[in-house]
């Protein structure tokens, strides 16, 4: 799968573009700031960020192929630059950050409380750090087997993604690092098995499975014709937080 294009058509998701824009507007971006993207993609939420005025936008993320895409997409901005990094040493002095988002990023990172640490070292004091999470455990579905669903969703976290429950321990993970949290829960809803199964991956984990012998292939072909045949349902747990420097 092109990683690229598949970051694209999720970040154009209707809930996609609500949390993004809600989690822009907290950022409460000024002409003075600089901003982080840490984990920034092909670029997704750069120009947004750019088009705020913010004095220095920096982009950083641990994979060359999304630096090279963001570079190219950002090319006309001179107020952003995009570095290779890893979230958990940030390639950025300490207290030199005004604002900073991670959108998406925890899932890949086994130890997220240095990714924590490493955004209140670089911070200022009056900072702000949005983050937004899903958590892969909590992803549902309808119609079909429920023991199925159980048994793709058990795979996934613990044979696809790395950190799959993450979100639900952003708020722990932060306050242990300094920070004070406001915490929202959602949960995107989406009614077309096609886009599910595209963004959920619900078809490529099934086989997986299967492949890994953890699923029977017949149960896994019924489950999935069950989902594409009709009125079709999936979500999840969303979890996105605003954080600030608090007393330890
Ligand atoms: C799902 S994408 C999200 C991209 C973007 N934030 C967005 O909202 O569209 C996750 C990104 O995090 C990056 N990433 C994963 N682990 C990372 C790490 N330890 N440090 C920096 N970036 C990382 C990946 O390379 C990928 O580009």
């Amino acid at each position: 799968m092109d990683a690229i294009a598949y970051m694209d058509r999720a970040a154009a998701l209707d809930d996609a573009r609500a949390y993004k824009l809600r989690l822009l507007d907290a950022l409460d971006v000024r002409r003075r700031h600089t901003v982080l993207d840490v984990g920034c993609g092909p670029g997704t939420d750069l120009l947004d960020l750019a088009a705020t005025g913010a004095e220095w936008v920096i982009g950083i993320d641990a994979d060359p192929l999304m630096v090279a895409e963001a570079r190219h997409r950002t090319e006309e901005y001179p107020a952003v630059a995009v570095h290779l990094g890893d979230a958990r040493s940030l390639p950025v002095s300490d207290a030199m950050v005004d604002r900073a988002r991670v959108d998406r990023v925890l899932h890949y990172v086994p130890d997220p409380e240095n990714v924590f640490a490493e955004l209140r070292r670089v911070l200022k004091d009056d900072g702000v750090v949005v983050v937004a999470q899903p958590d892969w455990d909590t992803i549902t579905v309808d119609p079909g087997d429920v023991r199925t669903n159980r048994a793709v969703r058990e795979f996934v976290c613990d044979h696809v993604v790395t950190n799959a429950t993450v979100g639900r321990r952003v708020a722990r993970l932060a306050e242990d690092a300094g920070f004070t949290v406001d915490l929202r829960i959602t949960t995107p809803v989406l009614r077309d098995f096609a886009t599910a199964d595209d963004i959920l991956g619900l078809g490529r984990n099934a086989e997986r499975a299967v492949r890994a012998g953890q699923l029977d292939a017949d149960e896994a072909a019924e489950w999935l014709r069950t989902l594409a045949a009709g009125r079709f349902l999936a979500t999840f747990m969303l979890f996105t937080a605003v954080l600030r420097p608090g007393s330890r």
